[in-house]
C-alpha cells in the first residue's frame, strides 16, 4: 500500500476494526513563553483487540494522551476520531455520553465511592442506562464475577485489599462493555505479585471487540502487552508489536538505569 502524500502512522494490527483514530494532537497546558507542550503532534490508530502499553519517562505526556483518548479532555488542535465521529466536534453533554458508552477508566488509586459496597460501586457505571435495578444488579454482579470478586459483592472498599479494590475498579470500568478500557498506572500503588494479579486480569479481558491500553512505568509488564507505544517528549517515539521487536524496552529508555522501571 502506497503511504504516498498521506501522514504515515504506525498501525499495527491493521486488519481488524479502527476504534480510535488520533491525527496531529497537541495539548499545549498555558501560554507562552511558560506553555508546556504535553503532546506534541501525536498521530496514532488503535484497533479492536489491541492489547497495549504506554511508556515513557514521567512528564513525557502518557496521562495527557490516555485523558484525551478517555474523553476527560480536549486537544489543543487535531482530530480524535471515536468509532468515526469527530469528538472534538461534539458538544459537552454528547462527550459524556460517548464516554459513558465507549469508555472504561481505570485509575491508579482506585477512586471507589467509599460508602458503597463492591457492587454498589460497579453500578455506579450503569446508573444513566436505561435499565431495572434486577438488569443493574445482574450485570454488575457478572462483572464481579469476571474479576474474581462475586463472593465479595457486599464490601465496603476500607473492607477489601489494595488489589480486590482495583479489581472492583477494573469491574467497574468493564461493566459497561466498552469499546476500549484505558488504564492509568493500574498496578502503580499494587505490590508485585498483586500487580500480576491484575495483569493478569487486563489479560483476560483480551477480546478482538475491544482495545485495553495500560499506561505504565513498569517494562516487565509492557514486555507483556501485545503492543508498546513509547513516549518522549510528547511525541511518540516507537509503537510495535512484541512479535515484531528487536531491541529491548530497557534499552529505549537506557538512561532510566536498572530495575525494569522508568523514572
Ligand atoms: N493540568 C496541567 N497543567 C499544566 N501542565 C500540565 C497539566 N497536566 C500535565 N501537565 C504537564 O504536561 C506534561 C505531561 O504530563 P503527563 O501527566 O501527561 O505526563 P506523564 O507521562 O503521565 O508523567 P508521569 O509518568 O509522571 O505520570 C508534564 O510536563 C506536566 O507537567
Ligand atoms: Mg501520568
Amino acid at each position: 500500500m502506497s503511504t504516498f502524500g498521506m501522514q504515515q502512522v504506525n498501525s499495527p494490527g491493521l486488519n481488524s476494526r479502527n476504534l480510535f483514530q488520533l491525527r496531529d494532537v497537541y495539548r499545549i497546558y498555558g501560554e507562552e513563553p511558560v506553555a508546556v507542550h504535553a503532546l506534541d503532534g501525536v498521530s496514532l490508530d488503535i484497533h479492536a483487540g489491541d492489547f497495549m502499553a504506554i511508556i515513557g519517562p514521567s512528564g513525557s505526556g502518557k496521562s495527557t494522551l490516555l485523558g484525551l483518548l478517555g474523553c476527560l479532555d480536549l486537544p489543543t488542535r487535531g482530530s480524535i476520531k471515536v468509532d468515526d465521529t469527530e469528538i472534538t466536534d461534539l458538544e459537552d453533554s454528547e462527550r459524556s455520553k460517548m464516554r459513558g458508552n465507549s469508555i472504561g477508566f481505570v485509575f491508579q488509586q482506585f477512586h471507589l465511592i467509599p460508602h458503597l459496597t463492591a457492587l454498589g460501586n460497579v453500578s455506579t457505571a450503569l446508573l444513566y442506562r436505561d435499565l431495572t435495578k434486577p438488569e443493574i444488579h445482574e450485570r454488575s454482579l457478572n462483572a464481579l464475577n469476571m474479576v474474581g470478586l462475586a463472593e465479595r459483592f457486599d464490601h465496603r472498599p476500607i473492607e477489601m485489599s489494595g488489589g480486590e479494590q482495583q479489581r472492583v475498579a477494573i469491574a467497574r470500568a468493564l461493566v459497561t462493555d466498552p469499546l476500549m478500557i484505558l488504564a492509568d498506572e493500574p498496578t502503580g500503588a499494587l505490590d508485585t505479585k498483586t500487580a500480576k494479579i491484575v495483569l493478569d486480569i487486563f489479560k483476560n479481558l483480551q477480546n478482538e471487540n475491544r482495545a485495553i491500553v495500560l499506561v505504565t512505568h513498569d517494562l516487565e509488564i509492557a514486555e507483556q502487552m501485545d503492543r508498546v507505544v513509547s513516549m518522549r517528549d510528547g511525541k511518540i517515539i516507537a509503537d510495535d508489536l512484541r512479535s515484531e521487536r528487536t531491541d529491548s524496552l530497557e534499552d529505549r529508555f537506557w538512561e532510566t538505569g536498572k530495575g525494569g522501571k522508568l523514572e
